[in-house]
């Protein structure tokens, strides 16, 4: 039940054709007149050149009566005042609180999703740029595993190309023993940057690389255990910050292991008149769509991202029959997106693909970007947010001077990484984020620390009260009551939301209006010192208020420790 899509719908059915998407329904100013009020009847009036009162009266005339509603009034000049059924109330709760899931609709069930993300390219370490599609991919994932959907993750890692002919010739002549030896990520990307710089003023050079990039691709031997070794490191490095992050992958397929199957995509193409000849190369026109062309075969016989890209669709239909295919990449590849799900969808392949824009992050008002080399790494901002976190956490103590505990540390690490997360998070992807450290640590406001904080209240009012009553005694009649119960029964379906428009956002919105729906709750609610039946009946709101905080922390991969 959501109340603004139920009134959104009366107000669309009672006059349709109009716009109604930015249509509110506010907690009430004053309670006796009810729960809830929606103005947007005076708002229309001009538009629709009727009374507000009419208006109004049309609206609940659609709005029929709900079995979550116990009235809905028309007031003054236009008002329509809303009063929520208490024992519906009541019943939904215990229903929620007695579902394994809290009220998330198991939607997906039978069905598999293949979300690909994080997909950095090797032999690089990952910087601040990656962290948006490994955290935003993330939660995406945990979200669709809440509905029951099958996931297979798949970090579709950039470990093929021309890079590693440049890497190669760089790895040989540009690296010392010691580094070949104990070789590094660092290293790989030494290596790069001075083979790379090299290869742009010097010809014979440049010539070196490429005949080591086609060694690497007739199946040299050498430069093939080369390219084995650069992979393997590189998912070591990858690896020790998904750990960090609590991040898994079910495969790692990356670029490479479509090379075998791109000559028989092309070769369909062309069987199917969708590709032909230009230049030397072979081409792929959207004239219909309005799109540049994609080439698909370079004019050295060498395929690319586009054949790469439609091979992988293929083999994953193939291997996991999936519904639904999701893609978190950065806005400057939604181009390629579009052409090759257009080729997919001309080639009959039946599934669902789904790119996931996001925009760039920057840091501290500067934008990031390699060229200029004022590139944050995520290794280090990540321990600068555990650092800056253990400080918090160490100021909160009795005994300042003390060492941190591994408690402590423990600690540091869950509101650090939380922190930089759902400042990612807390943004709709498909903008740009500024990160800001005194934000995304602040304990008030819409932060990581203010919701894991909150949680960490309600875990130590539990533990204070001991026994909880059982989940059929709730009552809900104050304001504050109805608000925050009228919240958590929304979890389900926002999560579902969250799902449905690939947006984490939604779901780290909803847990912050729910906490405010908290806070004021308990602010004006005694609980502890409020006599039975209403202590129970208070602390089981509270209880549920917890477990759907940290449920919804989970899936956005942040921690919910019990203290803080
Ligand atoms: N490796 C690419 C990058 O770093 C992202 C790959 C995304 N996935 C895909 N199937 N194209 O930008």
């Amino acid at each position: 039940m959501e109340l603004t899509e139920c009134l959104k719908d009366a107000f669309e059915k009672a006059f349709p054709g109009n716009d109604f998407s930015q249509l509110a329904v506010l907690p009430a100013t004053d309670a006796r007149f009810g729960d809830f009020q929606c103005n947007d009847a005076l708002k229309f009036a001009k538009t629709l050149h009727l009374p507000p009162r009419k208006i109004a009266e049309a609206v609940l005339a659609q709005l029929g009566k709900p079995e979550f509603l116990e009235k809905a009034e028309i007031a003054g000049p236009g008002f329509i005042n809303l009063t929520v059924a208490e024992k519906w109330l009541a019943d939904s709760l215990a229903k929620v609180a007695d579902d394994a899931h809290l009220g998330i609709p198991q939607a997906g069930a039978g069905r598999t999703a293949v979300i690909d993300y994080s997909s950095p390219n090797a032999a690089k370490q990952m910087h601040i740029g990656h962290i948006r599609s490994t955290v935003i991919g993330n939660a995406i994932d945990r979200i669709y595993r809440s509905l029951g959907y099958r996931v297979i993750a798949d970090n579709h890692l950039g470990d093929w190309g021309t890079q590693f002919g440049i890497l190669i010739k760089g790895y040989r002549e540009c690296l010392t023993d010691a580094q070949r030896e104990n070789l590094t990520v660092k290293d790989l990307e030494e290596a790069y940057v001075k083979s790379s710089t090299r290869a742009k003023e010097d010809e014979t050079w440049k010539n070196a690389c490429r005949e080591e990039l086609v060694k690497l691709q007739q199946g040299d031997a050498a430069n093939h255990a080369l390219w084995e070794r650069f992979i393997k490191i590189s998912i070591d490095e990858f690896t020790r910050m998904y750990d960090l992050l609590g991040v898994h992958f079910d495969t790692w397929r990356g670029e490479s292991f479509y090379n075998s199957m791109m000559a028989d995509v092309v070769e369909e193409l062309v069987k199917r008149g969708m590709a032909e000849e230009s230049e030397g190369a072979l081409i792929v026109r959207f004239d219909a769509e309005g799109l540049p062309i994609a080439i698909v075969r370079k004019s050295d016989g060498g395929f690319n991202y586009t054949t790469s890209d439609i091979a992988c669709v293929r083999s994953r239909i193939a291997d996991y029959h999936p519904d639904v295919i999701i893609y978190v990449t950065d806005d400057r590849q939604q181009l390629h997106f579009k052409q090759f799900f257009i080729i997919c969808a001309k080639l009959g392949m039946d599934v669902k693909l789904v790119h996931v824009p996001f925009g760039l992050m920057s840091f501290g008002g500067k934008a990031i970007s390699t060229r200029e080399g004022n590139l944050i790494k995520l290794d280090d901002l990540l321990s600068e947010s555990v650092r800056r976190a253990l400080e918090i956490v160490l100021s909160r103590k009795d005994d300042k001077s003390a060492e941190p505990t591994p408690d402590d540390m423990e600690l540091a690490r869950a509101i650090g990484f939380g922190a930089v997360k759902y400042a990612d998070l807390s943004h709709d992807p498909a903008t740009a984020v500024d990160f800001d450290w005194d934000k995304a640590l602040a304990l008030e406001g819409n932060s990581a620390p203010y919701l894991q904080y909150a949680h960490a209240r309600v875990c130590s009012l539990i533990a204070k009260a001991g026994a909880v009553g059982t989940a059929d005694a709730f009552a809900v009649s104050t304001p504050e009551e109805k608000r925050l119960a009228l919240q958590l029964l929304q979890f389900g379906a926002t999560v579902e939301r969250a799902a449905r428009q690939a947006k984490p956002s939604v779901l780290a919105d909803y847990l912050f209006q729910t906490a405010q729906a908290y806070s004021s709750f308990y602010q004006r609610s005694p609980i502890l010192k409020s006599e039975e039946p209403l202590r129970s009946s208070r602390l089981a709101l509270c209880r549920l208020f917890g477990d759907v905080l940290a449920k919804g922390l989970d899936l956005l991969g942040i921690a919910a420790p019990a203290r803080i």
